[in-house]
C-alpha cells in the first residue's frame, strides 16, 4: 500500500474576494480507474476561476481552483491506455483543482504535450486556446466562415483574445477587436487583428459599421457579457451570430426573442468548452489542431505574467483589475 503524498493547494472554504484563497497541505493518493496523478510544472490562470472563488459558478466546497495546468504523469490508473507514468501532459478539464502541486484527477481530458511545447506554454493554452478553437472553427454562422469575412472580438487583448487574433488571421478571417486601453489595442493589432476599437473610449457599435461599410459583421464573439452584450447585437449582418462565452462583466441581460428578427433574423448561443471537451476522442482532436497551429508558428503563446503558486491572490486581482494581457501562468 501507497502512503498518501502531501501538496500544497490554494483552497477556498467559502466564496469571495480574492482573500478567501489559502494555500493549504492537502493529501494526495492513488489515481482510481481512469484517473492519474501529476506533478504541474506550471498552472493556468483563467477567468472562469474568478467565477469560481466568487460563487458564480457554484461548486461543493471546500474547493481547490484551477481548471488548467501542464506537467509529468507520476502515475496512471486502471483502464488509462493513452498515458503512461513519466509522459509530459497537459490538459483544461473539470472538475476544478489545477492550483497545486500534485492532483488526482479524470484522465479523459489530458492529452499528451509534445517536446516543442514548455510547460509554462501548455499551462497557458489548453484552456484558452481550445476555446479559441471551438470558437472560430465550430460556433459558426449559419453560412458558415470564409476567407475575408468579418467577425467581432471582444477582450481581444486577453489570454483567449491574443490566441483568437492570431488563429483568425491565420483563417484568413478580419478580426476587429475590442480592448479596454490603447496599449492593449495596440498588442491585438500587433497580433494579427485587422482593426482595433478601444471600447472604453469609443462607441464600438458605430467604429464596426464604419469599419464594415455599414454592413456588420457576421459572428460577435463576446466575454464582456453585461457591459456589451445587448449593443453587440447591433453590428451583425442579417442573419449573424452572437456567441456569448463569458461574464467578465456580469452575466448578459436575457435577450428579447423579438428583437432577433427585428435586427435582422439573428441567431444567439452560449456556448462552454466543457461540452465541446465530453470525449476523449473530441478532446484530442480539438488539441491536435491547437498544437499543429502552435507548432506552425501561427500562433505563439504570450505569458506576459507568472506568479508563484502562493502569489495567487495577486493574479486575482490583476486580472480582475483588467490589469493582465494575454496569458499568465502560476508556479506551484
Ligand atoms: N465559455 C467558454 O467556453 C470559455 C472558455 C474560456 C474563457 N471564457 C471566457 O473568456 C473570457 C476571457 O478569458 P481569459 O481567461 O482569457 O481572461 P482575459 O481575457 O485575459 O481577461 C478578461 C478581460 O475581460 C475584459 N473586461 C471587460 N470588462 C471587464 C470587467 N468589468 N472586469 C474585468 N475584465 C473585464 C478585460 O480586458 P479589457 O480591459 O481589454 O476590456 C480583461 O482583461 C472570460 O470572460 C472567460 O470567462 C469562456
Amino acid at each position: 500500500m501507497t502512503l498518501p503524498t502531501k501538496s500544497p493547494a490554494i483552497q477556498i472554504t467559502a466564496f469571495g474576494g480574492p482573500d478567501v484563497m489559502k494555500l493549504v497541505d492537502v493529501e494526495v493518493g492513488e489515481p482510481g480507474p481512469g484517473e492519474i496523478r501529476i506533478r504541474h510544472h506550471a498552472c493556468g490562470l483563467n477567468y472562469i476561476d474568478v467565477y469560481q472563488r466568487t460563487g458564480l459558478y457554484n461548486n461543493p466546497l471546500p474547493l481547490t481552483l484551477g481548471m488548467e495546468g501542464a506537467g509529468i504523469v507520476e502515475a496512471v490508473g486502471e483502464g488509462v491506455a493513452h498515458l503512461k507514468p513519466g509522459d509530459r501532459a497537459a490538459y483544461a478539464t473539470q472538475p476544478p483543482g489545477a492550483y497545486a502541486l500534485l492532483r488526482v484527477m479524470p484522465a479523459r481530458n489530458v492529452v499528451k504535450l509534445p517536446d516543442a511545447i514548455s510547460f509554462e506554454e501548455g499551462a497557458a493554452m489548453m484552456l484558452k486556446g481550445l476555446t479559441a478553437q471551438y470558437l472560430l472553427k465550430k460556433t459558426l454562422p449559419a453560412e458558415g466562415l470564409h476567407a475575408g469575412d468579418f467577425v467581432l472580438f471582444h477582450a481581444a487583448a486577453g489570454g483567449v483574445g491574443l490566441i483568437a487574433c492570431q488563429w483568425a488571421k491565420a483563417l484568413g478571417l478580419q478580426l476587429i477587436g475590442t480592448a479596454g486601453s490603447d496599449a492593449k489595442c495596440r498588442l491585438a493589432l500587433e497580433h494579427g487583428a485587422s482593426h482595433a476599437i478601444n471600447y472604453r473610449s469609443e462607441d464600438f457599435v458605430a467604429r464596426v459599421k464604419e469599419i464594415t461599410g455599414g454592413a456588420g459583421v457576421k459572428v460577435v464573439y463576446d466575454s464582456v457579457g453585461k457591459d456589451t452584450f445587448e449593443r453587440s447585437l447591433d453590428v451583425l449582418r442579417p442573419f449573424g451570430l452572437a456567441a456569448n462565452f463569458g461574464n467578465a462583466s456580469g452575466k448578459a441581460p436575457p435577450v428579447e426573442l423579438g428583437a432577433l428578427a427585428a435586427k435582422g433574423s439573428l441567431y444567439v448561443t452560449r456556448p462552454t468548452l466543457f461540452t465541446h471537451l465530453s470525449s476523449r476522442e473530441s478532446t484530442q482532436a480539438m488539441a491536435d489542431d491547437l498544437f499543429a497551429v502552435v507548432l506552425s508558428g501561427a500562433v505563439k503563446l504570450r505569458i506576459d505574467q507568472r506568479y508563484a503558486l502562493a502569489d495567487v491572490g495577486r493574479a486575482h486581482q490583476e486580472l480582475e483589475g483588467r490589469a493582465t494581457t494575454g496569458s499568465s501562468v502560476l508556479i506551484p
